[in-house]
């Protein structure tokens, strides 16, 4: 429902509540469309408040009764809460509200998935299933009992009871609302254990439907090396006697950590060799990571409030990928996350919806569950990191949960563990968590009597609400390469925190190449103007494994850059440079796989408009097509060892050395597949025994314009599996010729198997669509139009979902005034439709940029 002017929240304007809560009680009688909770909540006056309103969130919700000390109250009650007069001293709060969790679409609160009742709390869900401080600085141990004849009833916290029809959970750590979870169901469990290395035996559980067993191996294997590294690498312990984790089908995120009941969205949890790719593999591992690694990051140490998500999320990612780093291997995993950064993170930072990584207002917060708050918050924790160094972080760490355990804190707080730790003034530092953009590193070099002189400049260009930007602290990691390849200085960390800084390398018998930014130390755009011979050098030569790819990534990005508005050729340099590269037997196939990686179309256009030029999809297009066919003829001869190389003699194993193979098998089964209109890649689907092998195969037939028949087997073979489906869907319209995206489409969401109501069958649709640049951006506007429509349909169903995918209209300012005519008119047709969400309303109107 959509308020009457929506408000805006102000960083500035917090402030605490007027009480605390000592004990929540809570007994849920559920019932599809009528569960009753009654709510039992000792409150006492916050000494260190002012305002003494006693004010409870609730939505939704239908008041049955309250009471105060016993005595039955009517409390004054809007559609946002309640609020009621309170004795100046403690006492007992009591609720009985009724909830329809069958009627719950938006998956928020307490709603329904195939007949399992679930929540969804974060971030203001809890409101949602009974009145509530709903705000994470209020802080609480939960007593939980659940009646209902499901045969899996749990909650957070510890068993304390159970019977026929009934369970009790008991929560010991105090907790925010936004970690309270339930789950009833028919589930079936995969059992574990766990035992801490201080003895503490913990009994761990993978719930999911009956059918899904057999995919729950790996993500239970995944929790307990989590659990291991988090104890290995920051000594922390787990701290309840049970942990479990519940997969479920509807879900808008990844997964939540709510305390000891981390519930999953099942694409991010369940997995099997013959379902799921060596991506999904890896990112499952990630996310079990992260939602475990939250029990520390975010659970013992939550945040004051929401513009303060970073302090639980930035730092999570960044352990998550530190993690990932030490299963895997690190710079394959760097050059991941780098790809991702500059695929979302970058455009968001460099657009309409630009923000800080810690905002400073918002209308709805699940708008401001982003990229930029989660990677680009990642990203400011590994340059502290690296300005501190190792044993500076470690110590800081140690003293943040020995500081903070049981708080909710804010950036201030964190910053501060590091400059007691350190002696060091972080105030400069601390504009990366109120600065919005991306900053810009210029570089300029000199060379004269054996010293080389580095010139390094930075500027952010102006974002919503900031237009002065100053100077902040970019960590620079430098190295220096002599003409033979030798390192003749290592990488050093220069500090620029000036607008403009020089730096010199004195007693150098010839002029060196230098690899700045190596392993990509700062989130920022670097500007160097070195030349493609240089270039060439550095992906032949670099010693930094990321530069090296980098180096590659930059020739490719030139070379496409001038197809498209000099009509070039495809640059001699790259090609050769690359298939030095690709005949480099000692490197990692997941590497060399990597080296064979080009800029999306998304950022070709953004690089474009940044120069001036007006992109235009159709070209950016023809010019991949034009590289990867010249690339495919010029590889041709090393095609045949590549895919030997990739054969793998071994069951299947989703680890870094197999991934790493396939991957590198599938980079060459899509060059040999422009060269033979797709004969190996039919063989190879033929005989393809994982889904690895068989979704690669399948993309390179539907991108050869051939594979229909496959197709239609995909269906019949995987018709039954939700999550295989959605692949289904998502390849079909990632891989449509560019004027066949939009009908694609359009015929797909008439397909029996379009459940949209489900946020990942809609995404793997409507997200394939605004993904494929060519499709989405046809002339005609088909796909602008189709988009909007289904967005419109999704708002009052699923506003959060429908909001986050209304960002694939954020770029619209870069393309010519007939796309931009089109787009205004999607966005203003969505921003006109009657009753519009809280969520969806935001974004357009940000977007929009009134
Ligand atoms: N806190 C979750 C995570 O980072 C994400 C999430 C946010 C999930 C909001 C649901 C709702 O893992
Ligand atoms: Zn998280």
């Amino acid at each position: 429902m959509r308020d009457a002017a929506p408000t805006t929240i102000y960083l500035k304007d917090y402030t605490p509540f007027g009480y605390l809560v000592d004990s929540v009680h809570l007994t849920f009688n559920l019932a599809q469309h009528a569960t009753r909770v009654t709510s039992r909540i000792a409150f006492r006056p916050n000494p260190d408040a002012t305002d003494r309103t006693f004010f409870l969130h609730g939505e939704e919700l239908t008041l049955i009764r309250a009471a105060i000390d016993g005595e039955v109250i009517s409390p004054d009650i809007s559609d946002k809460g309640l609020t009621a007069q309170v004795p100046d001293a403690p006492f007992i709060w009591e609720a009985e509200v009724e909830i329809d969790p069958g009627n719950n679409t938006a998956l928020e609160g307490l709603y329904m998935s195939n007949g399992m009742y679930c929540t969804q709390c974060e971030a203001e869900g809890f409101r949602k299933i009974t009145y509530y401080p709903d705000r994470p600085d209020v802080m609480s141990t939960f007593t939980v009992r659940i009646n209902g004849d499901l045969p899996v009833l749990l909650s957070n916290g510890n068993p304390t009871g159970s019977g026929e029809g009934w369970a009790e959970w008991t929560d010991p750590w105090p907790k925010p609302a936004y970690l309270f979870a339930l789950v009833a169901g028919e589930l079936v469990a995969h059992p574990d254990k766990f035992t801490t290395r201080s003895g503490r035996d913990v009994e761990l559980n993978l719930w999911v439907r009956p059918g899904d067993e057999g995919k729950c191996a790996f993500g239970m294997e995944a929790l307990k090396q989590s659990m291991k590294w988090d104890e290995d690498v920051y000594s922390r312990e787990y701290d309840l006697d049970v942990f479990n984790i519940v997969a479920v089908d509807d879900f808008n995120m990844g997964a939540m950590e709510n305390k000891g009941l981390n519930i999953f969205n099942s694409s991010a949890v369940l997995a099997s060799p013959e379902t799921s790719t060596d991506t999904n593999f890896e990112r499952i591992e990630a996310i079990i990571a992260h939602e475990y690694f939250h029990n520390w990051t975010g659970n013992r140490i939550t945040c004051r409030d929401w513009f303060q998500l970073c302090l639980k999320e930035g730092l999570t990612v960044f352990r998550d990928a530190q993690f990932t780093s030490d299963m895997r291997s690190e710079p394959v995993k760097r050059i991941h996350d780098v790809i991702d950064l500059r695929a979302r993170q970058f455009p968001e930072d460099n657009g309409p919806l630009s923000h800080p990584v810690r905002p400073e207002s918002f209308q709805e917060i699940n708008n401001f569950y982003t990229s930029t708050v989660y990677e680009k918050g990642a990203e400011v924790i590994g340059m502290l990191k690296r300005l501190v160094g190792d044993d500076a972080y470690a110590k800081a760490l140690d003293l943040y949960f020995e500081r903070h355990d049981g708080q909710a804190c804010t950036i201030e707080d964190w910053l501060q563990v590091f400059e007691d730790t350190t002696g060091r003034d972080l105030s400069q530092f601390k504009r990366w968590y109120s600065q919005s953009g991306t900053p810009r590193v210029k570089v300029a070099e000199d060379w004269a009597d054996g010293t080389y002189t580095l010139t390094l400049s930075q500027s952010t260009n102006p974002t919503p609400g900031q237009s002065e930007k100053l100077p902040q602290v970019i960590p620079v990691a430098v190295g220096l390469l002599g003409a033979n390849g030798d390192e003749v200085r290592g990488t050093e960390v220069l500090e620029l925190t000036e607008a403009e800084q020089s730096y010199s390398f004195t007693g150098l018998a010839s002029k060196p190449v230098a690899s700045i930014l190596r392993g990509f130390s700062a989130p920022v755009i670097l500007e160097h103007d070195h030349g493609n011979a240089e270039r060439a050098f550095l992906l032949a030569q670099d010693t930094d494994p990321f530069n090296r790819w980098e180096a590659g990534r930059s020739l490719a990005q030139d070379t496409l850059l001038r197809m498209i508005t000099e009509d070039a050729a495809p640059n001699a340099d790259y090609l050769d440079g690359l298939l030095a590269v690709l005949r480099d037997g000692d490197l990692d196939p997941a590497y060399r796989a990597l080296m064979l990686g080009l800029p999306t179309q998304s950022e070709l256009a953004a690089a474009l408009h940044e120069s001036g030029t007006t992109p235009d999809p159709l070209a950016i297009w023809a010019s991949v097509e034009t590289l990867r066919q010249a690339t495919a003829q010029h590889v041709q001869d090393l095609l045949p060892r590549l895919h030997s190389e990739a054969v793998i003699d071994a069951p299947y194993d989703p680890g870094a050395a197999q991934s790493g193979k396939r991957a590198l098998g599938g980079a060459a089964l899509a060059l040999t597949s422009r060269l033979d209109g797709g004969a190996k890649a039919a063989e190879e689907y033929a005989k393809a025994d994982n889904m690895t092998l068989q979704l690669t195969a399948l993309s390179c037939l539907l991108r050869a314009r051939k594979g229909e028949a496959e197709l239609a087997a995909f269906y019949d073979q995987w018709r039954h599996d939700r999550l295989v489906m959605d692949k289904w869907f998502a390849l079909q319209v990632s891989m449509a010729a560019p004027e066949a995206t939009p009908q694609t489409a359009q015929s797909l969401t008439e397909h029996a198997d379009f459940n949209w109501k489900n946020p990942n069958r809609f995404r793997a649709l409507m997200g394939s669509l605004a993904m494929n640049h060519a499709g989405f951006h046809q002339t005609d506007g088909a796909a602008y139009q189709l988009l909007a429509d289904w967005l419109i349909r999704l708002d009052p169903v699923n506003p959060q979902t429908t909001a986050r995918m209304c960002s694939a209209f954020q770029t619209w300012k870069r393309y010519d005034a007939d796309r931009q005519d089109l787009m205004r008119h999607q966005l203003t047709r969505i921003s006109e439709t009657p009753n519009l969400s809280r969520d969806t309303t935001e974004m357009v109107t940000r977007i929009l940029g009134a």
